[in-house]
């Protein structure tokens, strides 16, 4: 039976067997590319979309299991009106081959949804499931805690 899943604010009929990967889902279901498969196991976090807000591994989710609301990389924001991440993500020029960064980009709008000022441990103990083979975890710290501080600028 198809299953009706709201991504990023828009209801999709799936027809698809219950135990599918969200992540096969998204891709070849949808052709929503953006979310990246990596290792498939949980090991990487290439795959990380949200689901009701929170970052979660979408290759770790049956179509069955979906719980809530899933946002991926294609619905964090949008070039008029890019997320605060994503806009530090481009002033610090983090991507290197970029496989990795939408993964990166949706923890890290998770982890400033739920702390708004992280230190270098909290960023640390965030990111640490987001594996980025090309190494550019300093320019990922440096852009989190500079789109935390625009994210609490723009709250005032
Ligand atoms: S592809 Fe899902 S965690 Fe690596
Ligand atoms: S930018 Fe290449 S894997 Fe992270």
């Amino acid at each position: 039976m198809p299953t009706t899943l709201t991504i990023n604010g828009t209801d999709q009929v799936i027809d698809a067997p219950d135990d599918t990967p969200l992540l096969w889902v998204l891709r070849d279901e949808l052709g929503m590319t953006g979310t990246k498969f990596g290792c498939g196991v949980g090991a990487c976090g290439a795959c990380t979309v949200h689901i009701d807000g929170e970052a979660m591994r979408s290759c770790q989710v049956a179509l069955g299991d979906v719980w809530g609301e899933v946002t991926t990389i294609e619905g964090l924001g949008n070039p008029a009106a890019m997320h605060a991440v994503q806009a530090a993500w481009l002033r610090h020029q983090v991507a290197q081959c970029g496989y990795c960064q939408s993964g990166q980009i949706m923890q890290a709008a998770d982890l400033l949804a739920r702390n708004p000022d992280p230190t270098d441990a909290d960023i640390d103990e965030a990111m640490a499931g987001n594996l980025c083979r090309c190494g550019t975890y300093n320019r990922i710290r440096a852009a989190i805690h500079d789109a935390a501080t625009q994210m609490r600028e723009d709250a005032i």
